[in-house]
Order: C-alpha cells, then sequence, then structure tokens
C-alpha cells in the first residue's frame, strides 16, 4: 500500500477512537490484512485499533507499558515479558530520561511496535498519539514510576508523552515506584503517592533491600513478576464485581509480638493468612484497603497500603490513625491480650531458680473501635476458639458491640491457625441467622465474609432509607 494511502487511513483511524476496522466483507479483510501486514512489516504499530483479527474470540487485553528514567528501567523488559506471557497486548511509552538506561529499540522489538517517547518527534505516526494510545488500553502501568513522574501525575502536571497520556486515560493506572529510599521517604514524595492513592491509583510498594546507590532501604522497583500479578489482578478486578467500591476497608492480620528482652518475645501462631485474604479480596472488590500488618508469614498484597506494626501497642496507634477514615473495621490479627510489664534492657541470664514474668494488658483494638465507632461504621471481629464456639463468639461480639464476628475453631488442625483452609461460623448482632461455612480455602472463606458485610451495607442502607 502507498504510504500516503496508508498516512490518511490512520489518521481517520486514529480520530474514530475506539473503533477498530470492520473486516466482514472479502475486500475489507484484504485490507485489513494489507494494513496488518504493513504495521509488522514498519514496526509501528502505535496503538490497538490496528490489531486486525478475524477470529471471533474474545481480544487479548491490552496493556500501555510506560517506562521512566530510573536505573530499574531495564526491569521492565521482564514486565513486558511476563504481561506478554500471560496473554496480553503491550505498548511501549518511555520518557526520555528513561532512553538514557535502556533504548526504545529494545522495546520495540519486543512488543513488536512503534515506542513512543515524543509526541513531537517526525517518525512518530500519529498526531494526536497520547489521546489514541491512552483511550485504546485496559490498563496503563508505568515501571518503574520515579519520583518525579509520580509528581506530576499527582499534580496533573502533562508535559511529555508518558504524563499526557496518564492525563488522558480513563482505563486503571498501575504505578511502580522505584527509587533512593531518601527520595522514597521524603514527604513530598509521600504526599504525592497519597494524592496518587486518593486518585485512584494502584500503587505496588517497592521491595526493601540494596539499592544501586549503595544505600539499604524500601526504593527498589518490586519484583517484575509481582508486578505482573498486580497487573493482571487489576484487569481482573475491573472485570468481576465491584460490590465494595467506595468503601475504605481496615483490616488487621497476623500475630503481634510482645518482647521480653532484646532476644526474647511473646507470640502466638497466627499466619496473617486469613487476614491477607481479606485484605485482598476487598481489594479486588473495588474497596481502598488500609491492612495493618502484625508479623505475617504469607506475602503482602501488592496495591494495598500496609502498615507495618510489631507489638499490640503499636498496632492499636496504627489502627487508630486510620479508623476515623475507615468505612469498615475488620479485626483479624490475632492481638496477644497480654504484653510483658517490664521490657528488660539486656538479655535475661539464666539462673538455678525459676523466674516470674508479669504480664499487663495490652489495648483491645477492636473493642475501642467499637466504643467509638463512626455513624454507618461497620466492625466486624474474630473470635478464635477452642471449646464453646459459638458461645464464646457471640458473648465477644455482644461485649465488644461488633456487627458480625466470625467464630473459627482453632483446635481443629484443618481449619486453625497457619492452615491453608478455614471452617467458620459467621454471627451476627441482629436476628440474621448464623452463617455456617464448612471447610474451604481462606479465599473463598474471605470473599464469603465479605459477602456478609456487603449484606449488612445493604440492609443499613434499606433500614436507613425506611426511616428517612
Ligand atoms: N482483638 C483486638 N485487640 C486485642 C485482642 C483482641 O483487637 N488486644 C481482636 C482480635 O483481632 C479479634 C477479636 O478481638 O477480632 C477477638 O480476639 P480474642 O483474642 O479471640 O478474644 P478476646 O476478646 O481477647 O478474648 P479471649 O482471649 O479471652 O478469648
Amino acid at each position: 500500500m502507498p504510504e500516503q494511502e496508508f498516512s490518511s487511513l490512520l489518521l481517520t483511524q486514529a480520530t474514530c477512537g475506539k473503533q477498530s476496522v470492520s473486516v466482514s466483507s472479502g475486500s475489507e479483510i484484504i485490507l485489513a490484512q494489507q494494513i496488518a501486514q504493513y504495521c509488522t512489516d514498519n514496526l509501528w504499530v502505535l496503538h490497538f485499533d490496528f490489531i486486525m483479527s478475524e477470529n471471533k474470540e474474545p481480544r487479548r487485553k491490552r496493556v500501555g507499558l510506560a517506562v521512566t528514567g530510573g536505573i530499574a528501567a531495564y526491569k521492565a523488559i521482564e514486565v513486558l515479558r511476563g504481561l506478554q506471557r500471560a496473554g496480553c497486548e503491550v505498548r511501549v511509552a518511555m520518557t526520555r530520561h528513561a532512553c538514557e538506561f535502556v533504548t526504545p529499540l529494545t522495546f520495540r522489538a519486543l512488543s513488536g511496535s512503534y515506542v513512543v517517547v515524543d509526541d513531537y518527534s517526525d517518525d512518530n505516526p500519529d498526531p494526536i498519539a497520547h489521546i489514541t494510545f491512552s483511550q485504546t488500553i485496559d490498563l496503563f502501568v508505568v515501571a518503574p514510576a520515579t519520583a518525579n513522574t509520580l509528581a506530576k501525575f499527582a499534580n496533573g502536571v502533562a508535559d511529555d508523552f508518558v504524563t499526557s497520556t496518564y492525563l488522558a486515560c480513563t482505563a486503571p493506572v498501575l504505578v511502580t515506584p522505584a527509587m533512593n529510599t531518601t527520595m522514597l521517604e521524603h514527604p513530598a514524595t509521600q504526599r504525592n503517592l497519597e494524592q496518587l492513592r486518593a486518585d485512584g491509583v494502584h500503587i505496588v510498594n517497592p521491595d526493601a533491600g540494596e539499592m544501586a546507590c549503595g544505600t539499604i532501604g524500601p526504593g527498589r522497583l518490586s519484583d517484575p513478576e509481582k508486578i505482573v500479578a498486580a497487573a493482571l489482578a487489576v484487569l481482573t478486578r475491573t472485570d468481576s464485581k465491584a460490590d465494595l467500591t467506595g468503601e475504605h476497608v481496615l483490616i488487621t492480620a497476623g500475630a503481634t509480638r510482645e518482647p521480653i528482652d532484646p532476644v526474647r518475645f511473646l507470640s502466638n501462631r497466627s499466619s496473617g493468612k486469613m487476614g491477607v485474604a481479606l485484605a485482598t479480596a476487598a481489594r479486588d472488590r473495588g474497596a481502598k484497603v488500609t491492612l495493618v500488618a502484625g508479623i505475617t508469614s504469607v506475602e503482602l498484597p501488592a496495591d494495598v497500603r500496609v502498615v507495618n506494626t510489631t507489638t499490640a501497642a503499636d498496632m492499636y496507634r496504627a489502627v487508630m490513625e486510620n479508623a476515623a477514615s475507615a468505612t469498615i473495621f475488620i479485626g483479624a490479627a490475632a492481638v496477644a491480650d497480654y504484653a510483658p510489664a517490664q521490657l528488660a534492657e539486656q538479655k535475661i541470664k539464666k539462673t538455678n531458680s525459676s523466674i516470674q514474668l508479669e504480664l499487663a494488658r495490652t489495648p483491645d483494638i477492636l473493642g475501642d473501635v467499637a466504643a467509638a465507632r463512626r455513624h454507618g461504621q461497620l466492625i466486624v471481629g474474630f473470635a478464635a476458639e477452642t471449646e464453646n464456639l459459638l458461645k464464646h463468639a457471640t458473648e465477644k461480639l455482644r461485649k465488644k458491640g461488633l456487627d458480625a464476628i466470625v467464630a473459627n475453631d482453632v483446635s481443629s488442625r484443618e481449619s486453625g491457625f497457619d492452615s491453608e483452609k478455614n471452617a467458620v461460623a459467621i454471627v451476627f448482632r441482629d436476628e440474621r441467622e448464623i452463617v455456617e461455612l464448612p471447610l474451604m480455602s481462606k479465599n473463598e472463606v474471605a470473599h464469603r465474609i465479605l459477602n456478609e458485610i456487603v449484606e449488612l451495607r445493604r440492609s443499613q442502607k434499606s433500614h436507613q432509607a425506611s426511616t428517612n
């Protein structure tokens, strides 16, 4: 096809947004095939409207991958490959500084498409590339995302292709920050991340470890596999029900650890699996999630705000700082009820006689959140029991003033601490019947608990409507 002819078709296509070239008639199929061949030969397919397919299978997910200028830019190659392996179509955009670390040619060769760096560049085939690029994707992933790019996103600055695309994008956005620890912890960066969270941007928190600059701390780009998993989760979520949209779910998970001396502590066998499953499920159902994690032995979910804590007192502080903005609180942590009354400054040395350890009560996090309950806030607790399950659970529900309590028998091996599965009974404050769930995966249990919470919210709303 002559280049001029193709260019005019391209321009028409660029202006018609999400429509694809129709391949219904024989001549159109030939035309479509010619265009597809042209694009392949010239490696400058810019956006997804040019993907021609005659088969009727659901189309593959389309991901726009933006690479910004940090040392971790090379890891974006693994992100690209991972997304492709998962069956996504990927188109790449880069900032000028990213090109100092990896060349656009690398991404062009791997994605099979033109890599946009500069809208104004002579070889850019689309005069309104940031619009067509942003409007034809199902997800916009920024990996790595530098402090500068995050700052621009948070403030609506659109001074290059990547930032203009962000502003023009109606698809979900996933950013994966990577930078020096001091830059990450700077109040300005933290402010920008908070703003992006509030704007609905998904964030994969950076890992801690040794950085290129020699610093040890948080700031390393998260593992490409985790980024790909988070991207796929966002894509799945977009397709799935979002019945917790608009809710802010605050969840505690894991065990607390109460120090006796510099080397010893009191703790329990909780792995945090149930709380983490709840955080993941709530996130997948559209909620904003804050996970206050104690000691856990499972991977914490990406794209969820995590506050790490150790002792019951730490967890109490973290929960109270977030409780006012939460619309739902779920206390899934196994919080120590007692902590050593005194912390020995030095390691306690053994003698031949026995010793006494004095323990003092820790604050009751769940009880205090319920006591300070905001209007409309739903509060759900857990009761880990070894005997008289329903009796003890119901007593706790009443005593702490909860909307519901999830009772589980921790004496059973299959459903107790640290197991993959759980069998629970959900007891409610109102007259609702107890929901008994047989042994199932903790992920499934999490969704079933959230189903009940959604139900509680619905009946709360209809009650309010009928009394108004
Ligand atoms: N919990 C809490 N803060 C505490 C202790 C417990 O928030 N200091 C929460 C747990 O997260 C759980 C619920 O309270 O949701 C029930 O905890 P559990 O230890 O089973 O009950 P207790 O009320 O502490 O009673 P007991 O230990 O006597 O069974």
